[in-house]
């Protein structure tokens, strides 16, 4: 078992009331298993039937759309990146955006466009975006789409690209897999095989690092996949270095949106929510 006690407080984070509860854990390694997370995966009836369902809206993205501009998303560009069936592309539509959908899976983007033809949806690859610099005012990565890539160069290749389409203080809305919550979680984690799953993976070691790339169970998805997952210390320390501040981060659980809101604090939601919502706000050049 790889056991990582050395824990680093990082006050540059976000400020230091609720950095100095979060530990950096001191190890980079990666543990990669495999590196084939390919448009194959996605464009399986598995995935086609998980993610082009009727559209719907968990409450941290709920709550991000709502919270990114004060006048709402009326007339904002929007671009909805690893889209799927087009299940937050929808709602972004309905809310007054001028959105586009992309995904890499095809079979996934003939099921959007026959559900909403309305809507533009695009085959494309976020690692190589056909827009030109500065086109959208928000740009969408949901239900931790952003963790499939693999490997690591790949996720910043597309992080990079989405500050490109971004213009000055665009907004980018994401969530991820929080390594935190395999110690600290609660919520949505108590199933029998996500609690095997957890205890595996604090065991092993792989819980204690910063990052770590981890197969999926099949249970949880189209199968096979990789997912990128962190602490949220990483995430946010990685995006600051590509050139993002983080504005807000928005708790799927009621309880922990609660305690957020009546205690001024998110380390409580950066601890125990297993998939966070963000929003960044593009500021400098990345590093
Ligand atoms: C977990 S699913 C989420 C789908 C959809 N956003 C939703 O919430 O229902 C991740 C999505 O990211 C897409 N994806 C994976 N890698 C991608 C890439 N490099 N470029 C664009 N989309 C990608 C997949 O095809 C898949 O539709």
């Amino acid at each position: 078992m790889q056991l990582y006690a050395t824990l680093a407080h990082n006050s540059q984070i976000e400020g230091a009331r609720t950095a100095e509860f979060i530990p950096t854990l001191k190890t980079n390694v990666i543990h990669s298993e495999s590196s084939e997370t390919d448009s194959k995966l996605w464009d399986s009836p598995e995935s086609v039937a998980a993610y082009s369902g009727e559209p719907h809206l968990v409450r941290s993205e709920r709550a991000a759309f709502d919270s990114c501009f004060s006048r709402g998303l009326e007339g904002r560009r929007v671009l909805d990146l690893g889209c799927g069936g087009g299940r937050t592309t929808h709602f972004l539509h309905e809310m007054g955006a001028d959105v586009v959908g992309v995904d890499i899976s095809q079979n996934l983007i003939r099921a959007a466009k026959q559900r909403a033809p309305q809507i533009d949806f695009r085959l494309g690859d976020a690692e190589s975006l056909e827009f030109d610099d500065e086109s959208f005012d928000l740009v969408v990565f949901s239900f931790n789409g952003l963790d499939y890539l693999h490997p690591k160069s790949k996720r910043c290749k597309a992080i990079r690209e989405m500050w490109r389409v971004l213009c000055p203080n665009g907004r980018l809305i994401f969530s991820h897999h929080n390594l935190a919550a395999f110690f600290f979680g609660w919520y949505k984690f108590m199933r029998p095989w996500k609690l095997r799953f957890r205890a595996k993976h604090i065991l092993n070691g792989n819980a204690l690092k910063n990052e770590c790339y981890i197969r999926e169970l099949p249970a949880s998805g189209p199968g096979a996949l990789i997912a990128y997952h962190a602490w949220p210390t990483q995430v946010i320390a990685d995006l600051r270095s590509l050139g993002f501040e983080l504005e807000s981060i928005h708790s799927n659980s009621l309880l922990l949106a609660f305690l957020q809101r009546a205690l001024r604090i998110t380390v409580l939601t950066k601890l125990a929510d297993p998939w966070p919502y963000y929003t960044f706000v593009k500021r400098n050049s990345p590093r």
